[in-house]
C-alpha cells in the first residue's frame, strides 16, 4: 500500500511539473460544459467503433446539470443517416466518474483536461458478452495539437489499445453539418 501511494505521489509530481494546466482528478466539472468535437476514438474491440458500430458517437455538446449528472448531446450514423442521440450519466461516487446505461451498462471517468482545449475519457462497457474500453478524445475546436493527440494514443497504448484500434475521427464524417 505505502508503495501505491509512493508511485501516485510521483505521478502526481509528473503531472504538476508537465505545466499548461492540465488537470487529472479534482475536476471541476462545471468547466467541461459546452460544444465539443470528436477528435479521437479508440477501443480494444474495434466493430464497436466502426462504420455502424454502435459506439461510434460523435460527442457535440455536454451539459452539467444541478445534480451533477453529465447530458450528452451526439450524433451516431445509422444507416448512413446522422441521428441525434442524447444520453444523461449520472455521476458514481467516484471523482470524475460517471455510470450511463447504452448497449449495456457503462462506466466512465475524465482522464484528464484542460477544460479550454481538449479532454479525455476512458469508458467500460459491461454487457452479455465480453466487457469492452473505449477512450475518446474531445476538443473545443475541429482540431487539437499533435502533443495531445500523441498523449491520448500513448495513454490508449498503455491500456492495451493497439494502433489500428485508435481511429482518427478528422478525417471521417463526424456529422458536423447536422
Ligand atoms: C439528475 O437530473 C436529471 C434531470 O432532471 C434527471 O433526469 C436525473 O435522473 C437526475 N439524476 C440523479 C442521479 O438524480
Ligand atoms: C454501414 O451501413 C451502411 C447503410 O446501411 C452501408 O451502406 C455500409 O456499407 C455499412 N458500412 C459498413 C462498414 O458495414
Amino acid at each position: 500500500m505505502k508503495l501505491l501511494f509512493l508511485c501516485l505521489g510521483l505521478i502526481l509530481v509528473c503531472a504538476h511539473e508537465e505545466g499548461n494546466d492540465v488537470v487529472r482528478r479534482n475536476f471541476d466539472v462545471s468547466k467541461i460544459s459546452g460544444y465539443w468535437y470528436s477528435i479521437f476514438l479508440a477501443s480494444d474491440v474495434r466493430e464497436r467503433i466502426e462504420e455502424n458500430g454502435s459506439m461510434r458517437g460523435f460527442v457535440k455538446h455536454i451539459e452539467v446539470l444541478s445534480n451533477s449528472s453529465l447530458f450528452f448531446n451526439m450524433h451516431i450514423k445509422v444507416d448512413g443517416k446522422c441521428t441525434e442521440i442524447t444520453l444523461l450519466s449520472d455521476k458514481t461516487e467516484k471523482d470524475g466518474e460517471y455510470s450511463v446505461v447504452y448497449d449495456g451498462y457503462n462506466l466512465f471517468s475524465i482522464v484528464e483536461t484542460d477544460y479550454t482545449d481538449y479532454i479525455m475519457f476512458h469508458l467500460v462497457n459491461f454487457n452479455e458478452e465480453q466487457p469492452f474500453q473505449l477512450m475518446e478524445l474531445l476538443a473545443r475546436e475541429s482540431d487539437v495539437s499533435e502533443e495531445v493527440k500523441k498523449r491520448f494514443v500513448k495513454y490508449c497504448q498503455r491500456h492495451g489499445i493497439v494502433k489500428e484500434n485508435i481511429f482518427d475521427l478528422t478525417e471521417v464524417d463526424r456529422c458536423l453539418q447536422a
